[in-house]
């Protein structure tokens, strides 16, 4: 059965099947009413005391009786990311007629005991409402645990990739394996247009809502299967947020999350697309878990297909053991035997294909710009912690000041990242030793640093500091340590040698 049966059982009909372009308007007066209540990332979390990504369902009955009020912000977080029921009277207090009309005419709320409930998740994240279908907890499905067409909630990899995503303005982006469309939505700012392709005809119909929920009008959706619709089109940028856990033998199966054997079949194909939709110049940010991490960058080379005229940046989050990997997977099982025999069969699939390390992380592959092919790079960088605020400008500065292009350039003035600090520490007796930390920049990580560091990073922080004066001394290996790990970058970059 898929979801949108079991939801066309439930409703009457499956969700946002009426929906058409003169609903915008209305949908847009939902938004001012959520707003109104003060529901976004901020009012929700200080509600719930918590991010709003990290709401887990083992919550919801101890925010909703213990801690939740009766005002209109706490009724829409009871509908809308709480699965409750919520009186006539009290949604009348959050929804204007017309926005109650227009959930209603979608299958979004559906009528219950005096009351209504919703039927999808609306989250906050990136300064987007965002309808999702809700968690796989949720009682609303009932018994139902194998509906495979489910539209992915709001994940720490949606909203990660979001963030390590270049921000630069850009012509065409392309979003692969939409779902609800967040991806699409945020490159919707920086870009002149957005294209999002999913598989799931019920993910385009929730990603169109939340283009209208947002108000956002450069972004279409279009239903296939991954290149296919898009193939004779070439973008700027492309974000792919595709199915990546390996498939466990007689589990339940989800489009969402399903990434074949090895996790890696979707992928392979997005990054040997590469060559093909990849505009010159432009950049492809894929969020994916990395199996067995050393051997990737032989992968990616062979995906791509040719050494030459890409460079890669693998950028590393975190590590899972492989046994608490499948146990997290096995999350949604009912029973606590259940969770073990499922966690158990993922361990075996795992190391049926040969996978014995797993990291979270991201892909970024830019394809060069024009003028011939030149050797192509694969580089893996440790993030300092999961990136949970914009990070792509790093991003784009890796690309910028790979070492090939670095050598080519004569000036350019040495500029400190302005989140990253000096700390001295002087024990009693001992030597002084210097760090360089930045805690509010989830790409830098924290680094001891030696005295010739020191001097140049203060050099940098009082004075204009010259490329073409460190080049060739001492203080050249130096800064370049400091752009690789994201603490300096170089402006006023002349153009590179031909
Ligand atoms: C992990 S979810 C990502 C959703 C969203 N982009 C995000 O970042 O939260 C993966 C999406 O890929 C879609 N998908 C699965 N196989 C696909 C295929 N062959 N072509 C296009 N989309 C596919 C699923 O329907 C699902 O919406």
């Amino acid at each position: 059965m898929t979801l949108d049966s079991f939801s066309d059982r439930h409703h009457g009909r499956a969700v946002f099947a009426t929906m058409t372009p003169d609903d915008r308007a209305a949908i847009g007066a939902v938004r001012d009413d959520l707003r109104a209540a003060g529901y976004d990332e901020a009012g929700v979390r200080a509600v719930l005391g918590m991010p709003v990504l990290d709401l887990q369902p083992a919550a919801f009955h101890h925010l909703d009786r213990h801690v939740l009020g009766v005002d209109p912000l706490a009724a829409a977080v009871r509908l809308f990311l709480l699965d409750r029921a919520v009186d006539e009277r009290t949604v009348r207090t959050l929804l204007s007629e017309p926005s109650l009309d227009v959930l209603l005419l979608l299958g979004v709320l559906g009528e219950t005991d005096g009351g209504f409930r919703s039927q999808v998740h609306i989250t906050c994240a990136h300064d987007l409402l965002l309808a999702t279908d809700t968690g796989r907890y949720s009682d609303w499905w009932g018994g139902a645990d194998d509906l495979g067409d489910r539209v992915m909630y709001i994940g720490y990899d949606s909203a990660g990739l979001a963030n390590v995503a270049p921000r630069s303005r850009a012509g065409r982006t392309l979003d692969l394996c939409s779902g609800s469309g967040i991806q699409s939505l945020v490159a919707s700012r920086y870009s002149d247009e957005v294209v999002g392709v999913d598989i799931n005809p019920r993910a385009i119909r929730f990603a169109r809502f939340n283009a209208a929920l947002n108000g956002i009008e450069n972004t279409t959706f279009v239903l296939g299967d991954l290149l296919e619709p898009v193939s004779d089109r070439e973008f700027d940028r492309i974000v792919a947020n595709p199915p990546f856990v390996p498939e466990v033998p007689e589990g339940a199966h989800l489009l969402y999350r399903d990434g074949g054997p090895d996790g890696e079949r979707l992928l392979a194909q997005i990054v040997s697309g590469a060559g093909q939709i990849l505009a010159p110049g432009g950049l492809m940010s894929i969020t994916t878990d990395l199996f067995n991490l050393e051997e990737l960058p032989r992968r990616i080379g062979e995906w791509l297909g040719a050494k030459d005229g890409f460079d890669v940046l693998v950028l590393v989050e975190r590590q899972f053991p492989v046994w608490a990997y499948a146990d997290t997977h096995a999350s949604h099982a009912l029973t606590a035997r259940e969770r073990t025999e499922y966690a158990v069969r993922m361990v075996d699939a795992l190391g049926d294909v040969g996978i014995s390390t797993v990291h979270t992380g991201y892909i970024v592959v830019c394809r060069q710009p024009g003028g011939g092919p030149r050797q192509g790079t694969v580089q893996t960088v440790s993030l300092a912690s999961p990136v949970t605020r914009p990070a792509g400008a790093h991003v784009a500065d890796h690309f910028r000041f790979l070492d090939r292009d670095l050598d080519g350039h004569t000036d350019g003035v040495l500029r400190p990242n302005p989140a990253v600090r000096l700390v001295t520490s002087a024990p009693p007796g001992g030597p002084e030793t210097h760090r360089l930390v930045a805690p509010e920049d989830d790409y830098v990580a924290d680094m001891d640093i030696s005295d010739l560091t020191r001097k140049l990073w203060q050099a940098t922080v009082t004075s204009d500091v010259h490329w073409s004066v460190i080049r060739g001394s001492a203080l050249e290996a130096v800064a370049r340590e400091l752009i690789r790990q994201g603490a300096l970058t170089l402006d006023d970059l002349p153009p590179a040698a031909a």
